[in-house]
């Protein structure tokens, strides 16, 4: 109606994983419902370097849902309501190599999907059989801005590839799966990191998972087995370089209706059962 405001929208996304909760300064929280349920939270809509960017806490507040209850279809599709068609995804995750110490930020190529029980497509229906392609899981264009952004943070050394493994959680692995993973040559283990990814493809976003590193797996050799505790303390001394990152990585995206990945073209040609926010 006339004098209403206008709904805020954004173009670029960010999931705000463990210690990650804001972002962004002078903002507006948006609460957004889908047919999946409501999001993790309030989506909230700010601006960065001139771009309009939308940031979800993946785990709600006061880190309420664990990995494996994270509504990650919801959050999605709450970020492609507000126009959010490029995702940066910064997650926590342990090394299975042992030259990535503690603060290393891994962009992979490359993911392999270990959890279970867990809503992973938006394509549920019978009637509505929609296979997406998934060969190269992430974007390229958002892989290569968060690679040149950080180049700029020496207390980031970042690792330009290599293969996410996605466990199921919430507990950590035992040393055999540890090492089972690496020696498959696996380079990071999280547990968020799946289905987030594939159904951002199968909603035609753009998807970049940010990788900080926060310890060594329980595999890796001569490490005694990681915790929740070394977890959130890693992570709270690199929050704010990994907050800086995204920030430099966002500046330099660039124009997301320019992209021609194969992120935004996942679903040309094919027949959808419902129509895309
Ligand atoms: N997140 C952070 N560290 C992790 C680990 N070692 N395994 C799984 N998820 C993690």
């Amino acid at each position: 109606t006339a004098g209403a405001e206008s709904a805020p929208t954004a173009e670029i996304g960010v999931i705000g994983g463990s210690g990650f909760y804001t972002f962004l300064d002078d903002a507006r929280r948006v609460a957004v419902d889908t047919p999946f349920g409501p999001p993790s939270d309030d989506v909230v809509i700010g601006s960065v370097g001139g771009r309009s960017v939308a940031f979800l806490a993946r785990h709600g507040q006061g880190h309420r849902f664990p990995p494996h209850r994270v509504n990650y279809r919801a959050n999605l599709w709450a970020l492609r309501c507000v126009g959010v068609r490029q995702v940066l995804a910064p997650c926590a995750v342990g090394a299975l190599k042992p030259e990535f110490g503690p603060g290393t930020v891994v962009v992979p190529d490359q993911v392999v999907d270990r959890t279970w029980g867990r809503e992973h497509t938006v394509y549920d229906e019978p009637g509505a059989v929609v296979h997406v392609g998934f060969a190269d899981p992430y974007c390229p264009t958002g892989r290569a801005s968060v690679l040149d952004a950080a180049r700029d943070d020496a207390d980031l050394p970042s690792v330009d590839g290599g293969t996410l493994v996605v466990i199921n959680g919430p507990r950590f692995s035992s040393r055999a799966e540890s090492q089972w993973h690496q020696a498959a040559g696996w380079s990071v283990v999280g547990m968020t990191g799946m289905p987030e990814a594939s159904i951002a493809r199968e909603l035609a976003m753009c998807f970049t998972s940010v990788c900080l590193v926060t310890d060594a797996d329980a595999g890796v050799e001569g490490q005694p087995g990681v915790t929740h505790e070394e977890v959130l303390a890693v992570f709270a001394t690199k929050v704010e370089h990994l907050k800086d990152l995204v920030r430099r990585t966002i500046a330099q995206l660039p124009p997301v209706d320019d992209s021609n990945c194969e992120c935004r073209n996942a679903l040309d040609g094919i027949t959808l059962p419902f129509e895309l926010p």
